[in-house]
């Protein structure tokens, strides 16, 4: 008889035919219980393709909708319902749609940190690793209206020395990056690569040695040789970093970026979903059919 909670989840994992997909922010014990971990782009491609009946989405309320678009044959299941994301609820319907009218040519690039009903009045969705690539598909002269996250259509428009109209948008989480916790970290490790997410401010992002999403940024600090790595992102991402490279050593610029929505899920949470079958997910038909053009865009891009 099945007695840890780990021992419990896999044999229920079996029973209900289910996949455990986590985001590279979750807690560390909720990773490693994880089939697969990764960004918002890796999580959805796992979605997509995943052959089961079940996906506990570990992770906040919009990524388990993007699950639940993709597959709507699947049970979706988010083990915290109040696990939201406050960007994506910086924006409303009502106002994007006023925006469309003010700018009635412009294509709508929305980061898939948003809602399915934001999702479905979009043109296409990008994450944090093909915001660049989605929004150079839009053809030069086509003006872009890019929500709901400032930082990162900022990071897009001046890599890119592209002008698009931006959302006011913006993570409290990676907001809470200073430059100032950057200098000082520099100066206490002055061989360390400073890497930051898209989601951080323009001027933290301007002491960055790199730019990337969370799997990006795992990647790059498993094959750069440098020893020490100055993280600028939320803080969970710590396990995975330390996880894959053990010789190496990691500082949070600072302990204040700390996603309390994604720390909702724990261990035994993830249990009561798979015994109770909650919560579930599910999108209308009427958005889901629109969002997953957006999606799907974006997915045949990447
Ligand atoms: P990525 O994992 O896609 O980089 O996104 C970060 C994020 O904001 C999740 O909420
Ligand atoms: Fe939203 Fe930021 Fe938390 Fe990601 S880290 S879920 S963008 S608040």
């Amino acid at each position: 008889m099945a007695s840890t909670i780990q021992e419990k989840i896999k044999e229920l994992k079996v029973k209900r035919n289910a996949v455990i997909l986590a985001h590279n922010y979750q807690r560390g014990e909720v990773q490693d219980i994880a089939d697969f971990t990764g960004d918002s782009l890796g999580l959805s491609q796992q979605a997509a393709k995943i052959k089961a009946d079940v996906i506990v989405f570990c992770g906040v309320h919009f990524m388990a909708e993007t699950a639940s678009i993709l597959c709507p044959e699947k049970l979706v299941l988010l083990p915290d319902e109040n696990a939201g994301c406050p960007m994506a609820n910086m924006i409303t319907l009502k106002e994007l749609k006023i925006k469309k009218r003010e700018y009635p040519n412009a294509a709508v690039v929305c980061y898939v940190n948003s809602t399915a009903a934001i999702k479905a009045e979009s043109d296409i969705c990008c994450t944090s690793s093909n915001a660049m690539k989605i929004v150079s598909s839009i053809p030069q002269n086509q003006e872009i209206i890019f929500i709901p996250d400032k930082s990162l259509g900022g990071y897009v428009s001046s890599r890119l020395n592209r002008p698009m109209i931006l959302w006011e948008g913006y993570c409290p989480t990676h907001h809470r990056i200073l430059a100032e916790h950057i200098a000082k970290m520099k100066l206490e490790h002055p061989n360390a690569k400073v890497v930051v997410h898209p989601e951080c401010t323009s001027d933290v992002i301007a002491l960055a040695d790199h730019v990337a999403s969370t799997t990006g940024i795992a990647k790059y600090c498993k094959e750069t040789n440098a020893e020490e790595f100055i993280i600028g992102t939320e803080i969970g991402i710590l396990h995975r970093l330390r996880k894959e490279n053990p010789q190496k050593i990691f500082y949070a610029i600072t302990q204040l970026a700390d996603c309390s929505n994604m720390k909702l899920i724990s261990m035994e949470k993830v249990l009561w979903s798979l015994e109770d079958m909650v919560y579930q997910v599910e999108v209308s038909d009427d958005i889901a059919i629109r969002a997953r053009v957006a999606i799907q865009k974006m997915l045949d891009l990447s």
